[in-house]
């Protein structure tokens, strides 16, 4: 261990079925009644990080503005936000503070939605769409081949959703070929990821397949046994710069 690596622990990483999750009444103060969450995580104090939110037929915020930063990526149904149309594969971010359009649905919306902080809402009279907004990240969004420390990783894409230019947090989608990993490694900052197809696992006890969640933890030692046989689509959030460093 160098003086770089004071803090690292060894497989603590979390997985599970996000479909297993019990769901709660989400309402945050301002928030309009009706929509749950599956909550994938929550932050130290207890306000929730990221979750699945359902917003039931005919649910709409009106003009919001939002004490947290936040996130969107629409999992399924639809959503309006002010007159774009959101459907599967929608992406949206909005920075703490800011306006936001009213989001509505007339058939209901599975979002997972990610906040950095606890959030509470406020009604705006004027709004804008999005700080980012993508009807759909692979029309959208260009793909491009990952390089990881000075190696580009052949056969994945990357597409960047979303970077916060204040904290260096992200949002990807990662599109992965079959693959074999280099063996466990760690980052400075936590990292979440949602499968949305596929199989894939960090090692093999914990395989991810559509609608499961992986928590690896900041300075977590983790990808003993990185490895896709199929290959897989993800999401995949950090809440600052994101850096991999083998051990
Ligand atoms: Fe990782």
């Amino acid at each position: 261990m160098t003086t770089s690596e004071p803090r690292l622990q060894h497989d603590i990483s979390v997985h599970f079925d996000a479909s297993t999750v019990t769901g709660f009444a989400f309402a945050p103060p301002g928030w309009p009644a009706g929509a749950v969450a599956r909550v994938l995580r929550r932050l130290d104090g207890g306000a929730v990080r990221s979750a699945i939110v359902r917003l039931p037929p005919g649910w709409s915020s009106g003009g919001i503005v939002c004490s947290s930063t936040y996130q969107g990526f629409v999992l399924s149904g639809r959503l309006s936000i002010s007159n774009e149309t959101a459907s599967e594969r929608a992406f949206f971010a909005r920075k703490a503070g800011r306006p936001f359009a009213a989001l509505a649905t007339d058939a209901g919306a599975d979002v997972l939605m990610v906040f950095d902080s606890d959030p509470s809402f406020t009604p705006a009279s004027s709004a804008d769409v999005a700080t980012v907004f993508h009807s759909d990240i692979l029309i959208d969004v260009e793909g491009f081949t990952p390089v990881v420390n000075g190696t580009p990783v052949a056969g994945f894409a990357r597409r960047t959703l979303w970077e916060d230019p204040d904290t260096g947090a992200d949002m990807r989608h990662l599109t992965i070929s079959a693959f074999e990993g280099k063996g466990p490694n760690w980052h400075p900052v936590h990292e979440e990821i949602f499968c949305l197809s596929g199989t894939i696992g960090p090692d093999d006890r914990r395989i991810l397949r559509a609608g499961w969640y992986l928590h690896n933890p900041a300075f977590g030692v983790h990808g003993y046994h990185e490895h896709s046989h199929k290959g897989a689509t993800l999401l995949e959030w950090h809440d600052g710069p994101w850096k991999l460093t083998y051990t």
